[in-house]
């Protein structure tokens, strides 16, 4: 079995006095594409955001690549390799799109190579060339999604974290949206998203992990867990 790329045990994260992952563990190996699907409030963007070091874990660790991360800085972890698009297509309304492509590669001192770069997402995203020089804020939530991953790729990551990447995005822009998460593993990317698309994300990935109210509740090949009647109805509209 390939080793683990990204590894969580026993993570357990409170905000305040308020308690809401408890013992959290999850693997993600080389290669896969791992979604965490629950209901809202089930604990995944707070999973995610500790991996990217936007809030503390109490106790457990993150492993990446051999390397300890818990609780290492927000600002240290691009450079790890870890590429990390939030929930909600946060974008610099104001800066153009050419613009907010070079803010994903502030790291790479060499200009060149973060033009090369800049050029590679727009090969990845023609819509994003052709608006290359509007603001950010023009662009559709579909093409701003796309903007929000081809910079969460500028580093050239080796894991890809996406928080919710179709949430609230025409059926076209899904549809995009989840063929461009395809062709990143293709090219040997590694993906950990959350959907709430929770059947379409589980379509496509390796493994699932459903949480429930900050527990682990199941974790299994994608396949096996669209097939799992229990998974069906508490995570899938009972369908
Ligand atoms: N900054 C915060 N301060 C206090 N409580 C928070 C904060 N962020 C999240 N929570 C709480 O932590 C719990 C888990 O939230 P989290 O955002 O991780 O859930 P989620 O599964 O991503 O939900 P959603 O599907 O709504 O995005 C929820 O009860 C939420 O209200
Ligand atoms: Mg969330």
């Amino acid at each position: 079995m390939t080793e683990s790329l990204l590894s969580i045990r026993d993570l357990e994260v409170s905000y305040g006095a308020v308690q809401v992952l408890f013992g959290i563990g999850l693997e993600v190996r080389a290669g896969e594409i791992v979604s965490i699907i629950g209901p809202n409030g089930a604990g995944k963007s707070t999973v995610i955001k500790a991996v990217v070091g936007l809030v503390p874990a109490q106790s457990g660790c993150i492993v990446f690549a051999g390397r300890d991360i818990t609780n290492l800085p927000a600002h240290a972890v691009p450079a790890l390799g870890i590429g990390y698009v939030p929930q909600g297509r946060i974008v610099f309304a104001q800066m153009t799109v050419a613009d907010n492509l070079e803010m994903g590669a502030f790291l790479q001192k060499d200009a060149r190579k973060r033009r090369a770069a800049v050029q590679t997402v727009f090969e990845r995203f023609p819509r994003l060339y052709e608006r290359r020089s509007q603001p950010a804020g023009k662009l559709s939530g579909g093409e701003q999604q796309m903007l929000a991953i081809g910079r969460a790729l500028m580093l050239n990551p080796r894991l890809v974290i996406l928080d919710e990447p179709s949430l609230g995005l025409s059926p076209k822009y899904v549809d995009l949206i989840f063929e461009q998460l395809l062709a990143l593993r293709d090219q040997g990317r590694t993906l950990l998203m959350v959907e709430q698309n929770a059947a379409r994300a589980l379509e496509l990935s390796d493994r699932g992990y459903a949480l429930e109210l900050g527990h682990n509740r199941f974790a299994d090949t994608g396949a096996k867990l669209l097939a799992n009647a229990d998974v069906r109805r508490m995570y899938l509209g009972g369908v």
